[in-house]
């Protein structure tokens, strides 16, 4: 073992924890794929269903990775090693790692265009919105530096370890981003004819209601979370033990979700006004909203403000993406922190390469690749990484957590540094989430988006 325990990295303090862990799950999961499936699923019915769904399936879940985590002290393959040595369990923490390096192999992709669009007002003033934006992504001259540019940056900030990097940064970031979405927001709901978007986002249609939006709520709600794939195992193993984890969890919960809902009151307000259509699925962000930002008042300003703010969600996300796999390495190989960060990233760059360019940049990769009913290689990416390996990392996980590490021992780790607030009646019922009702739920996702139902 490189690193003894004794000498791992810590946070430095609770709001720099809490920071952080909400950077990881605040992302393009909420400001971009949040509205659009919103918007696809009848709004407001959508996010009442997504609400129970945080509440009920992901926070339970979400205080299991986290006591695993701070009782281990260890990555995720760490973690489950240091409960049951040389086991089969040990390769669902190898599935974390590996789910690590996929996503953010696209991610960063996904990222980068973030990132570009911040300039697209100055240099491309009233082009046609739709167009621009498939040519864009399919010109490997930008694309391609764009993608080494947010791996560089993400990579710098790991590079500087727990404490000096990512906690950091999270603190200077994330009040940023928040700032910045209320300069959006209030420019949104001031516009005249925002009322519209507001009814559509706000007011619940619960005929749109069906076995399917419920699957893509919990899916959505797991992925917005960044659960499912240890990142939480791994930023609560490095929490002291005087942590309150219920309530430094609860805080990461509720940023998250306040963050997704605020995000819906920035973007429908707009799109209403300008008379767009809200169920545009993926293009909703790069392709209505830049639309929208075009025929208002101070649109090029807005829009380069909402493109730095979605950069920045992002890049708080392929931290946390970064550091589950760098954690790895460093607990359990004679690697470096910062040779761990250079050749994971520098490997994760190469395997984005065919996702970047997937988007017009080579036919192959871009039309004659077909699987799971998902053309494209980003999207083949996204479905099996972000959709299937998250669903099967959270259901194995949980059934880990529960049934082989045992709830009585999670319950005694999270008791530590709760000050009496983890007792009776609370315990046996996220007992009762943990052993029953998560692992039955997620097997469902699990089983849905395995057969193609989302
Ligand atoms: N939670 C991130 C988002 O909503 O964009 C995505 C993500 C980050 C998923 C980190 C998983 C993860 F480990």
């Amino acid at each position: 073992m490189a690193t003894p325990t004794a000498e791992r990295e810590q946070w430095g303090s609770r709001l720099g924890f809490v920071l952080a862990a909400a950077g990881s799950a605040i992302g393009l999961g909420n400001i971009w794929r949040f509205p659009f499936k919103a918007g696809e699923n009848g709004g407001a019915a959508f996010v009442i269903i997504y609400l129970i769904c945080i509440a009920f399936i992901c926070l339970p879940y979400l205080f299991a990775e986290l006591a695993l985590g701070r009782n281990s002290q260890k990555n995720p393959v760490g973690a489950i090693a240091a409960i049951r040595k040389k086991t089969p369990w040990t390769l669902v923490g190898g599935l974390c790692v590996l789910t690590g390096v996929f996503i953010l192999s696209y991610y960063g992709v996904v990222a980068g265009w973030a990132f570009g669009y911040i300039f697209k007002g100055f240099v491309a003033p009233a082009v046609e919105s739709s167009e621009y934006f498939s040519s864009f992504i399919a010109d490997t001259a930008v694309v391609l530096p764009l993608f080494a540019l947010f791996m560089l940056l993400t990579i710098s900030v790991v590079y500087g370890g727990v404490e000096k990097g990512i906690e950091r940064w999270a603190k200077v970031l994330m009040p940023i981003l928040l700032t910045l979405m209320f300069v959006v927001i209030i420019r949104a709901v001031t516009l005249p004819g925002a009322g519209a978007g507001l009814d559509f986002y706000l007011n619940p249609d619960f005929s749109k209601i069906d076995g399917t939006v419920v699957l893509e709520a919990l899916g959505q709600a797991f992925f917005s979370l960044s659960l499912g794939m240890g990142a939480m195992i791994t930023y609560g193993s490095y929490l002291p033990k005087r942590e309150n984890l219920l309530v430094s969890g609860g805080y990461v919960a509720l940023f998250d979700t306040g963050i997704a809902l605020l995000a819906g009151l920035m973007i429908f307000p707009a799109v209403f006004a300008m008379g767009q259509d809200p169920s545009e699925g993926a293009a909703l962000v790069f392709v209505v909203l830049p639309n929208v930002f075009d025929a208002m008042p101070l649109g090029t300003l807005i829009g380069a403000v909402f493109f730095i703010l979605l950069s920045i969600a992002a890049l708080t996300s392929t931290v946390s993406l970064l550091e589950v796999v760098v954690s790895y390495f460093v607990d359990e190989t004679t690697w470096s922190r910062k040779q761990s960060v250079w050749l994971v990233g520098g490997f994760t760059f190469l395997v984005g390469l065919p996702s970047a360019l997937s988007q017009g940049g080579s036919d192959l990769l871009t039309n004659q690749i077909s699987l799971f009913g998902q053309t494209g290689f980003l999207n083949i990416m996204d479905y099996i990484w972000g959709n299937l390996a998250l669903a099967l990392g959270a259901l194995l996980l949980s059934i880990f957590v529960a049934w082989v590490w045992g709830t009585r021992q999670a319950v005694e780790e999270l008791q530590i540094g709760a000050d009496g607030m983890f007792s009776g009646t609370l315990v046996s019922v996220w007992t009762f989430f943990l052993k029953f009702v998560c692992p039955l739920v997620i097997a469902i996702i699990f089983g849905a988006i395995a057969l193609g139902v989302i």
